[in-house]
């Protein structure tokens, strides 16, 4: 297992090559990145499969695009493809535009991710990251920088702790799970990367009890935390009960069998209008011949609907409202938080379990089973309180805006997570199959558009105590 950087031991500390640790994350991820596009025609690549997505040669190209940015010329390096900054600028560019952008071909975008790579490794050498850059690198003038962006800190505020270079792999892996998701939209099975079977479920007990009085919520200490998870803040809350697991397609389809779908007792006003308007009846993906039983379609393959596994692609208020009609009600994200993360001893713990970094045995991370294990899976990847797959499994959806936490500064740009903040996006927790471990943690915030349901996500319920 590779050290976890900024958590060392002192005795660690002289031994560890933080260096060569980040070299080998950035390689995992761009290994796991071109593999996943590898069996995927150039056609394939250029086309866009949804609105709601980017066509997948835009994503590769960003992430070099990102990366060059960042770990480049933020650290006084190389420019390389500067003047491809605006087409590959995400906030510039919603997603169903970027089809009739000026993009890279596929040939030119592998070419152009190797060539910043390279560049990477060069100037990662020459870091001392526990100080910052070597004194013959210099942040290059801020000019020419791409408009929507304010000039990035200072290389010295950047490198410490590897910190950006934790950001950009955590970019790569996160578009990685994006990308995967637009496979899952396209249909074509063919394209699919190869996959373990999952391990076996258990029965899991229903709910759990959490205490009330305070925790500490967010983090000052993940070093790769975001901004968004920052500072570490007291907050107090209410005793509550939590589900033990994530809601299954089980539980689910009594809600589907009940007619919920079709009684707005259910539902909030915004979230019947969109139903109505949207003729949401079940899940993405499921489908039935007459009254038989229920398939699923993934990625444009066919499966029996497996019932003790987490229901997936269920928008915010599919969620809400199945919450409702149990008598619950979704987590709020503090209440996630604070079940996942804390324990009756008081003390933070960045996973479920403790410290120890995710393993194959403790959550379904990482894309290695393409899709979603039975409940009670994953028994050493429980919480103190006795919740299961709070990391992995599936994105659970929480009652929550996207908000700071109090006392946030952006850092080290607005337009990874600031210019997000406000209620039309709800807070999502504890990553999917399809995240790889490095971009997950009990502190990490993810956020959507509330009728969304390309993602891999699930949810469970939640009612106070
Ligand atoms: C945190 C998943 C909402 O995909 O828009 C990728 C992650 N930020 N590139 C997104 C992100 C910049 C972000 N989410
Ligand atoms: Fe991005």
């Amino acid at each position: 297992m590779e050290p976890r950087p900024g958590r060392r031991s002192r005795q660690e500390e002289s031994v560890v090559d933080l260096n060569a640790v980040m070299a080998g994350r950035l390689e995992t991820a761009r290994r796991r990145s071109l593999d996943l596009l590898a069996p995927v025609p150039d056609d394939g690549l250029v086309r866009q499969h949804s609105p709601l997505m980017s066509p997948l040669v835009w994503d590769l190209a960003h992430v070099g695009n990102y990366e060059e940015q960042w770990l480049l010329r933020a650290l006084g390096g190389p420019a390389v493809g500067q003047q491809w900054d605006s087409v590959y600028d995400a906030f510039r560019h919603p997603r169903r535009d970027r089809p009739s952008l000026p993009m890279m071909g596929p040939a030119e975008a592998r070419d152009y991710v190797a060539v910043v790579r390279g560049r990477v490794l060069d100037l990662l050498e020459r870091l001392d990251l526990d100080d910052g850059p070597p004194k013959a690198v210099h942040r290059s003038p801020a000019a020419g920088e791409p408009p929507s962006q304010s000039a990035p800190p200072p290389a010295a505020e950047l490198v410490p702790g590897a910190f950006v270079h934790g950001m950009v792999v955590q970019h790569e892996h996160q578009h990685i799970e994006t990308m995967l998701a637009t496979l899952n939209l396209a249909q074509a099975p063919d394209w699919l990367p190869s996959a373990q079977a999952a391990p076996t479920g258990a029965p899991v007990a229903g709910e759990v009890l959490v205490d009330g009085g305070p925790f500490v919520m967010g983090t000052d200490a993940e070093p790769w935390a975001y901004d968004n998870e920052r500072p570490a803040h007291v907050v107090e809350l209410a005793p509550f009960w939590i589900d033990a697991a994530p809601v299954t397609n089980g539980d689910y389809l009594a809600f589907v069998d009940f007619g919920g779908y079709h009684d707005p007792r259910w539902w909030s006003t915004a979230g019947w209008d969109w139903r109505q308007e949207s003729g949401l009846a079940h899940p993405g993906g499921w489908s039935r011949e007459g009254t038989a039983t229920w398939s699923v379609n993934r990625f444009g393959r066919r499966h029996d609907l497996v019932l003790d596994e987490p229901v997936e692609h269920v928008c915010w208020h599919e969620a809400e409202a199945y919450a409702r009609w149990c008598g619950k009600r979704l987590p709020t994200e503090a209440e996630w938080e604070k079940a996942a993360s804390w324990g009756p001893d008081g003390h933070k713990r960045p996973y479920p379990w403790g410290d120890d970094e995710p393993t194959p045995a403790r959550a379904n991370l990482g894309q290695h089973h393409l899709g979603p294990a039975p409940v009670g899976a994953y028994p050493t990847g429980v919480s103190p309180w006795g919740c299961h797959q709070m990391i992995g499994d599936v994105w659970e959806w929480t009652a929550s805006d996207f908000l700071s936490h109090p006392g946030f500064t952006s850092f080290p740009y607005r337009e990874y997570s600031e210019v997000f903040y406000g209620p039309e996006y709800k807070v999502l927790r504890g990553g999917s199959w399809a995240t790889h471990p490095t971009a997950v943690r009990t502190t990490f915030r993810n956020w959507d558009y509330p009728i969304r349901r390309q993602i891999f996500a699930g949810f469970r319920c939640a009612r106070d105590a």
